[in-house]
């Protein structure tokens, strides 16, 4: 098959792991388009991607061979740059959340219908090894049904920064409910993506604005910009299958540290997938566990799953995933269905929140 060609959109803190996984599986990354003509130099030049854009238009408009188009762009732009990749005939790969909302989902899912090209989302988290051999253990049978499930990503002091489009709400759809919706997809992933019914939530707005709270990672803040988004969320959601999920999401809280989990309760055996973070937001200081809570015998007994160690959290994993789904190699790690279920998940959520009252999903 003839090589596979991507333009990445998006030069910013995630596109190295787009790149590392694509060139690992092979593909070629003919050129990249920022809106910030200097950064999209910084990143090209020493890759040696030689064509670089200041838009998706012009690149695609000037790069006929390109096959598809990656996504890295802040989240309000989602839904406007997959349609028009998709438009002009592309398939594409797009960071997490998928939109704003799931009425932006819906008009995605819709594009993507007509255009019979593929799209793939980052849920990164569901190509780490831990993850993999987790599934491999539910569909196997071993643990039965999942009937509750509790999806969790807190962090002490992780807010990214102040200002910056992370923290305002019309360029980022909000605060950690969405930003860190990836244990969410992930206990939903091991859960079958039953269909939701129910969703009560409530959200806190304390600390945002405190630099005391804001995360290791280097982000800028944006003097005069709006930080209008929530700290953390505590939620609970029901199924129409009778399953239940538990969500914790917050940037700022007073947690112990940084916990990133689904641990599960099967109808024969429970489980955890987690990765505990030492220092906050420092990758190579984390403890990461897979483990099954079973019963033999009359014998409890708990099983380590020994897994690669993965320090992009599936990353890289997750975007080899898209160029060999597009080679006809490898089954798709997610679809824009779930990601519409997930959508209107979060949506709930928020309105739950605001109205103090649960909300039909
Ligand atoms: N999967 C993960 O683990 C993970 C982690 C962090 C961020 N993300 C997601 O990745 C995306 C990008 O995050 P980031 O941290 O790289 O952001 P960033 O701010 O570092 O980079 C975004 C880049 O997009 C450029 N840009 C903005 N609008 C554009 C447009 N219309 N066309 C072209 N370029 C445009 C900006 O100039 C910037 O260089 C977000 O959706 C975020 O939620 C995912």
């Amino acid at each position: 098959m003839a090589t596979i060609k991507i333009g990445i959109v998006g030069a910013g803190g995630m596109a190295r792991y787009h790149y590392d996984g694509f060139t690992k599986a092979g593909a070629e990354i003919t050129a990249i388009a920022d809106v910030n003509t200097e950064r999209v130099k910084e990143f090209a030049v020493p890759r040696g991607i030689k064509k670089t854009y200041d838009s998706l238009a012009r690149m695609l408009e000037a790069e006929k061979d390109i096959d598809a188009v990656s996504i890295i762009t802040p989240n309000k732009f989602h839904k406007p740059l997959i349609i028009e990749a998709l438009e002009k005939g592309r398939h594409v790969f797009c960071e997490k959340p998928p939109a704003l909302n799931a009425a932006e989902m819906k008009e995605i899912v819709a594009a993507v219908q007509k255009s019979g090209k593929k799209l793939l989302f980052d849920f990164n988290n569901r190509a780490r090894p831990e993850s993999q051999a987790m599934l491999s253990y539910l569909k196997s049978g071993k643990a039965g049904r999942i009937n509750s499930a509790q999806a969790t990503w807190i962090r002490r002091a992780g807010i990214p920064g102040f200002g910056g489009w992370f923290t305002t709400k019309a360029l980022s759809g909000g605060g950690p409910v969405i930003d860190l919706l990836h244990m969410i997809d992930l206990a939903l992933y091991f859960m079958g993506y039953p269909e939701p019914s129910f969703a009560l939530a409530s959200v806190f707005y304390d600390f945002m604005g405190n630099k005391a709270f804001k995360g290791p990672w280097g982000i800028a803040d944006a003097a005069g910009g709006i930080t209008d988004v929530e700290s953390a969320c505590h939620a609970f959601l029901t199924f129409k299958s009778g399953q239940c999920l538990t969500i914790r999401n917050s940037w700022a809280e007073m947690n112990e540290g940084e916990v990133v989990s689904v641990v599960f309760q099967g109808q024969k055996a429970g489980g955890k997938v987690e990765r505990v973070f030492q220092r906050e937001g420092f990758d190579e200081t984390s403890i990461d566990a897979c483990k099954i809570f079973t019963e033999e015998n009359g014998i409890h007994l708990n099983i380590d799953l020994l897994t690669e160690q993965d320090e992009t959290m599936g990353r890289t994993a997750a975007a080899a995933n898209f160029v060999k789904t597009l080679a006809g190699e490898a089954a798709p790690l997610n679809t824009p269905d779930e990601a519409l279920i997930l959508m209107k998940i979060i949506d709930a959520l928020y309105e739950s929140a605001a109205s103090g009252k649960p909300v039909a999903v």
